[in-house]
């Protein structure tokens, strides 16, 4: 019975899964013709050289919050001319607006692990961004989930710089795409929300680069047009006046485009410029008064007459400026801003969903995890007669769509499709709960029972009861500190979930030998039930955006053979855990380049769920691994064959691991690459992988030298399903 209901949808299956990887057009996308730097900077030197102090200072500088149409905005220019710049969130989509469409999250872009979905993603933010008259989109966010509790790392790609930087670069490329300035975000180190303003982040130099400067190195490879400065000290001097814009950004990475404050975080007019800051934002410098001077304005032409900035600098900001402007090609036929970001009204909104939440609908599906799949319960089947879906976070709720008591998503009442803070997105007029999305694909012929009270256990049980199959729902929610919710300060105060999600599943496991679990979670959380022997399957859709519901089900019902790969670590206990959200103002990463998954190599701590983990409902098997080096290149090669040797069409992520010589002093092994290849079922269609490592991959920071070098000796290279699931290993000599 499981065969026939799978061959019956694979044809659909493959065409949805080639589809979420490389049929899918983008609609409402545009064709720019983007600029090179060059190109660029000789326009924005033309234009910059025609004005006045006054007019330069004014390109860099915010017009207050809460009384211009986007979350920021510079002010105009004219005579020569030069449009006021609208700055808006978020990194997943349009905050403070209507008709947009809220994808998924970027933790979720990064547990697809494929490259062609995270571009398109970029591509279609792009569209709408453009399609609403915002030059600017405050996205992507790439900082670290260093610790699991950090209240923003959702809004990130999870606790690896190599994958961070993979989907920062084409989350970049898509956005910029669409002649839109991209923002890669926080520069630096802002990893947790406890004291943002006051803790500084300490970091040796070696760790730096190759962990927190990483995925900065390959966005300003990708082209980045903007940068925006954190909250946070970096070795106790603020982001937004520390020398390392200066040093690092701009000398070492070679940046072109600007950098901008986080919002009120610039402190000073003199040394924030002085050290490569670009531009002010929101602008205002008292945050209770929105018309308030700022550091710049006024006080920065008055800086430069007094000496004590240099007129050359302030022409650097401007030129700057205006080039990340030219090269997206915003001074030809760029829509006319139609935000009005604190009174928004869905009236005369210019709509830019398109066919978005296709796309959405996509990915929410590839970046779902399947955790656990017993006798395989999963997918579900003809002979699965009567289904029970249990838990708030399974059901849609009008308080979402409430945004005087929700406002940017600081509450928990429902299914979880975000975090909460500026990083979020405005929803459509709809949500796909998963309620609703099961509903819709298992048809009339299915019984379905549901309830939504979480503290009700006997109930619960007793609908758990009546069914073949119960599906439990939980969720951990988490977002930034301006928001408090249910006492959790942005970052979260424990790692179980919310709203007595463990009692839940505990009584309803009790109840049905065939439940399976689904969790809605920002990042990973404490899993005491996972070895109930009546757990059957344990799904992870993370945080999936407006299609939540369709995504599912389209793995629940086997449409969508599961794909995704966790980001991040699930450890057993909290302990286990190489760093903590903290409330120490000095914040030593003592734990080095041992983020995430290396700290449990380096450790040898048993995850409960390794980083780049996660099940399919078919089987790959890796042919011989062959390796080439070509060492007066400083190049590698590794290549081999995958198969797919069981009964149904799938994608694997084969995942690149490299063990550097012994005396490199490097964590017994790092992501160096991965590819996703969607693969036919029968065993004889194989699918050829090939990596290749540069420089840039066999490199590590000498700290003496100051400089990338690739250290002598023996490599191994490791491929694998997973961190924990090596298939193929081989060792060259460089
Ligand atoms: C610069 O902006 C200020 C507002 O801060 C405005 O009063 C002034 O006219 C602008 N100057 C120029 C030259 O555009
Ligand atoms: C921060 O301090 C550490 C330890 O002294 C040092 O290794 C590192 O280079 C400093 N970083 C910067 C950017 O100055
Ligand atoms: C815009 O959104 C509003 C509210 O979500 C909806 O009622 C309206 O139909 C949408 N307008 C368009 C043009 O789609
Ligand atoms: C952890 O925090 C959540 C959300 O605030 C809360 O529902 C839960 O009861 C807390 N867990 C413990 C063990 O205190």
């Amino acid at each position: 019975m499981l065969i026939s209901s799978i061959s019956k949808a694979s044809s659909l299956l493959l065409m949805v899964i080639i589809g979420a990887s490389s049929t899918s057009t983008v609609e409402g996308a545009s064709h720019v013709n983007l600029r090179s730097w060059d190109e660029a900077k000789v326009l924005a030197k033309e234009l910059v050289g025609q004005m006045s102090l006054e007019q330069k200072v004014n390109m860099t500088t915010g017009m207050g919050f809460n009384i211009t149409p986007c979350v920021g905005n510079t002010y105009p220019i004219t005579n020569p001319d030069f449009p006021s710049l609208c700055l808006q969130d978020a990194p997943l989509g349009m905050r403070f607006a209507y008709n947009v469409t809220a994808g998924v999250s970027g933790v979720n872009a990064a547990a697809s692990f494929d490259k062609k979905a995270i571009l398109q993603r970029g591509e279609y933010m792009g569209a709408e961004f453009r399609g609403k008259g915002v030059h600017i989109q405050l996205g992507p966010a790439m900082n670290f989930m260093r610790s699991p509790e950090g209240g923003r790392g959702w809004e990130s790609f999870g606790e690896d710089p190599y994958l961070t930087g993979v989907a920062a670069a084409e989350t970049i490329t898509g956005i910029q795409s669409q002649g839109v300035i991209a923002t890669s975000k926080h520069f630096i180190a802002n990893d947790q929300e406890k004291n943002r303003h006051e803790e500084s982040s300490n970091i040796d130099d070696r760790t730096m680069h190759e962990v927190y400067l990483w995925p900065f190195a390959r966005s300003v490879e990708a082209g980045v047009g903007s940068v925006m400065c954190s909250y946070n000290k970096l070795n106790g001097t603020t982001a937004c006046e520390n020398e390392i814009m200066n040093s690092l950004l701009k000398e070492e990475l070679g940046f072109n485009g600007f950098i901008q404050t986080d919002w009120w975080a610039a402190l000073s007019t003199v040394d924030s410029p002085t050290n490569g800051l670009d531009m002010v934002m929101p602008g205002n410098m008292d945050q209770s008064d929105n018309h308030s001077p700022s550091y710049f304005g006024a006080n920065l032409v008055n800086a430069v007459k007094e000496g004590k900035v240099k007129e050359s600098r302030v022409t650097d900001m401007a030129v700057r400026i205006a080039s990340a402007y030219y090269k997206m090609g915003q001074d030809k036929n760029f829509p006319k801003t139609t935000l009005d970001s604190f009174n928004p009204t869905p009236k005369g909104s210019v709509n830019v969903e398109a066919n978005h939440k296709e796309l959405v609908r996509e990915m929410g599906a590839a970046s779902v995890v399947l955790l656990s799949n017993e006798k395989n319960i999963l997918p579900l089947t003809k002979a699965d007669r009567s289904i029970s879906i249990i838990g708030s976070d399974a059901f849609s709720d009008p308080l979402l769509f409430d945004r005087s008591k929700c406002g940017d998503f600081g509450c928990d009442p429902a299914t979880l499709i975000q975090g909460w803070g500026s990083g979020t997105v405005s929803f459509p007029s709809y949500i796909v709960a998963p309620l609703d999305g099961i509903k819709a694909r298992a048809g009339k012929n299915v019984k379905i029972q549901s309830t939504n009270d979480n503290y009700d256990l006997e109930n619960a049980k007793k609908i758990a009861q009546a069914s073949d199959i119960a599906i439990v729902f939980a969720n951990a929610d988490a977002g930034e500190e301006y928001i408090s919710v249910d006492g959790n300060v942005g970052d979260r105060k424990n790692l179980t979930l919310w709203n007595n999600g463990d009692n839940l599943i505990q009584a309803v496991a009790d109840a049905n030998k065939n439940t399976i679990v689904v969790i809605h979670a920002v990042g990973a959380v404490l899993m005491p039930w996972a070895n109930h022997p009546n757990i059957k399957a344990i799904v992870w859709p993370g945080l999936p955006g407006q299609e939540s519901g369709n995504s599912l089900a389209d793995v629940l019902f086997g449409d969508v053979n599961p794909s995704g790969r966790l980001p991040y670590t699930i450890a057993k206990k909290i302990e286990d855990y190489p760093a903590a959200a903290t409330a120490d103002l000095e914040i030593d990463y003592s734990e080095k380049l041992n983020v995430g998954y290396r700290w449990f190599d380096h450790k040898n701590i048993e995850p409960l769920y390794p980083f780049g983990y996660g099940l399919s409902y078919t089987k790959f098997d890796y042919g011989k691994l062959k390796v080439k080096v070509n060492g007066k290149k400083n190049q590698v090669s590794a290549q081999l064959q995958v198969q797919n040797i069981g009964h149904v069409d799938g994608a694997e992520v084969v995942q690149l691991y490299l063990s550097f010589p012994k005396d490199a002093g490097e964590p017994p092994k790092i992501l160096r690459g991965f590819e996703k290849v969607f693969i036919k079922a029968g065993g004889h269609h194989k699918q050829s992988v090939k990596f290749e490592l540069t420089k840039t991959e066999l490199s590590i920071w000498d700290v003496t030298s100051q400089s990338w070098v690739i250290p002598h000796g023996e490599f191994e290279i490791h491929i694998g399903a997973s961190s924990r699931d090596i298939r193929q290993s081989a060792t060259f000599q460089l």
